[in-house]
């Protein structure tokens, strides 16, 4: 094991350059320009899996392809034996950088400064499942033999809701099949606070139009005589949260399972203030649900959520109109219990029932998964929490987050595996924001706990 260590210790400076490599090709999943980007970032995941010698194939699909490497049986301990089979999951899309101007290096051009790797993609997630492959390259490029064979499945339409990746699983269940999924995806308070993520939110995604006039009119002469789209839009949007930050749509709470009162004592150690949020997300006050600390309404509770808001005339300068149309982007997050298709019909029928006559209102369905919850005392995750202490040298935390990673349902669905959730991402990484970074000491104790879990994972 020595010898893992040492030549993880030994290659840092090569890592760094190798994933810079990485970050440079531009996998915007969510924008058709870049299709041809996801591919040649595909081919090389899986050229690079090749030469730190994993057996590596790209999986195309019907959106972007999937990368599945794995260890060769050549690289396992117990040669001809049933042995451990371990997936690790991450993925190579990234989010869209924009806004450009609000970076302060170009996104897909990575910088180093100080401790800190800048780029798109970095914490989220190349970084994160790059610690893992350089983890089993250290194996394998020592002879030192693994304990269990792993199967890497990078893929690449995770920010977009992963829409062909469980037919993937159903079809390759067979292959695929292992006794858990190691996930860094995720999240830790500090670099002084390793994490084992225990929950994930769940989400519901969809978009509201609201259509008036039947092109954009001028609104000196027909402005007053009929409803602006834009007004009504912000008008229905006011209606769906409350003055104590609940969401005022019938029946959305009805299914959502109270926190425990040990789990809200856990809350509380978390190493975070009221104060240090505030100032880290930049905002003149905190709101949230009334009742609940800012650490609950942001990971264990539901919210109605505006991602993206559009009407009218966006250019310089004025253009007196009355647009034709208004549009919401928005994402519901939802927590263990809540059904996502029962929480989308309940929003869509009150959405139905309070829109005004004056305008027509479509709504257009998105992705949508459920929240993900799992033991935390699971003799896997109990071997979880010895390799991040080993790897970290302090105590982890066990905690719940707020994010969705829809995908780890299906795990448990098709491939009756459990997902172990041990992010290194950083609260100030700015994961989905303009400088988006990843810490090289989480880089590096990434991969020292990724290289200690497979030891730790072992079978008695
Ligand atoms: N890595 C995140 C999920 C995450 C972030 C979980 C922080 C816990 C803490 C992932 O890449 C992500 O952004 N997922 C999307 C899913 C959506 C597009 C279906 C999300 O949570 O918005
Ligand atoms: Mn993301």
């Amino acid at each position: 094991m020595q010898l893992v260590l040492d030549y993880l210790k030994r290659n840092q400076a090569r890592f760094v350059a190798e994933l810079c490599e990485y970050l440079r090709l531009p996998s915007v999943s969510a924008q058709p320009e870049h299709k041809k980007d996801l591919r040649a970032c595909a081919g090389w995941l899986a050229n690079h899996c090749h030469q730190i010698g994993l057996d590596a194939r790209v999986c195309p699909t019907n959106g972007h392809p999937i990368v599945v490497a794995k260890t060769p049986a050549s690289a396992s301990l117990r040669r001809g034996k049933p042995r451990p089979n371990f997936m690790v999951y991450g993925h190579y899309d990234v989010q869209p950088p924009e806004p450009l101007d609000l970076w302060q290096t170009p996104p897909f051009e990575p910088r180093i400064a100080g401790r800190s790797i800048f780029a798109r993609g970095t914490t989220d997630n190349k970084g994160q499942h790059f610690a893992h492959l350089k983890a089993v390259e250290a194996y394998l490029k020592t002879g030192t033999p693994l304990p269990c064979d792993l199967t890497f499945v990078i893929e690449g339409e995770e920010e977009v809701g992963s829409a062909n990746l469980a037919k993937f699983l159903k079809l390759h269940r067979k292959e695929l099949k292992c006794d858990a999924v190691v996930v860094s995806d995720t999240g830790m308070p500090s670099p002084k606070h390793p994490a084992l993520t225990y929950a994930l939110r769940g989400i519901i995604a969809f978009e509201i139009t609201l259509r008036g006039p039947s092109r954009d009119l001028h609104s000196g002469i027909f402005g007053g005589a009929l409803d602006n789209p834009a007004m009504a839009l912000s008008q229905l949007l006011a209606r769906l949260r409350d003055q104590n930050g609940r969401v005022a749509i019938p029946g959305f709470y009805d299914d959502v399972t109270p926190l425990s009162a040990y789990e809200r004592k856990q809350f509380k150690r978390l190493p975070i203030t009221d104060r240090e949020l505030q100032n880290l997300i930049g905002v003149k006050k905190l709101f949230g649900e009334r009742g609940f600390t800012p650490m609950e309404q942001r990971s264990a509770r539901p919210t109605f959520e505006i991602n993206g808001l559009t009407s009218g005339y966006q250019g310089a300068g004025s253009k007196t109109i009355v647009p034709a149309w208004a549009r919401a982007k928005i994402t519901c997050r939802l927590v263990p219990d809540q059904r996502p298709a029962h929480v989308r019909k309940m929003v869509c029928d009150y959405l139905k029932q309070i829109c005004p006559p004056t305008v027509r209102m479509e709504i257009e369905a998105g992705h949508g998964a459920e929240a993900y919850l799992v033991s935390p005392t699971s003799p896997h995750a109990q071997a979880a929490l010895r390799a991040l202490e080993a790897a970290f040298g302090c105590q982890p935390v066990l905690m719940r987050e707020g994010g969705s990673i829809p995908i780890v349902n299906d795990f448990k669905r098709i491939l009756g595996a459990d997902s172990l959730l041990l992010g290194l991402g950083l609260p100030d990484d700015n994961a989905h924001s303009p400088n988006e970074k990843f810490d090289l000491d989480c880089f590096e104790n990434g991969q020292r706990m990724s290289a200690l879990l497979w030891q730790e994972l072992r079978p008695v």
